[in-house]
């Protein structure tokens, strides 16, 4: 770990700033040139059940943000959702975002197998409309179903 944190703090240095703020004001400020990922908190654990993130994002709110930035040409990819088996997480973002969104296989879900099942999880990956144009340009645009999948398991 020592050397590989020592790597990319390396890789880091003079390219990189920290920030520690609410994602609204770290979203004002990007533009057509970024490409940014969101990993906020999955839907359900910012709730009174599961408050395990002392903030929090909402639904609501965050899709206007998502409309926003779609609006502004960004280029965008976000994990918000899954499924295990057939059970889906979380609502669905709305149509009108026009995200791409890619399945990944996220391997054997820990939670079913303690309860005695045997599902796979799948967690959704989204591309933002402008980073799927910006892809296309490059004829790099992501094919459904076509995906190579990286996986640590196959390593
Ligand atoms: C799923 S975790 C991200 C994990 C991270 N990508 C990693 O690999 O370590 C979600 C993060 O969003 C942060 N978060 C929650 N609400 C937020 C908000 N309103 N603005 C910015 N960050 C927020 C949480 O503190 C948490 O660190």
């Amino acid at each position: 770990m020592r050397r590989e944190i020592f790597a990319v703090s390396h890789l880091f240095t003079g390219r990189v700033r920290l920030a520690s703020m609410d994602y609204k004001r770290i979203l004002a400020e990007v533009d057509k040139r970024a490409l940014v990922y969101m990993d906020p908190p999955y839907q359900g654990t910012c709730g009174k059940r599961d408050a395990r993130y002392c903030t929090g994002v909402i639904f609501d709110e965050f899709v206007e943000e998502l409309i926003d930035l779609t609006g502004r040409g960004v280029s965008f990819i976000l994990s918000y959702d899954g499924r295990t088996g057939d059970k889906t997480y979380g609502k669905p973002l709305p149509d009108r975002l026009n995200l791409h969104r890619i399945e990944l296989d996220a391997g054997r879900s820990s939670q079913s197998t303690l309860m005695g099942r045997d599902d796979v999880t799948y967690e959704s990956l989204y591309l933002s409309l402008p980073l799927v144009q910006r892809l296309a340009r490059q004829d790099v645009r992501p094919k459904p179903g076509a995906q190579r999948q990286m996986s640590l398991a196959a390593v």
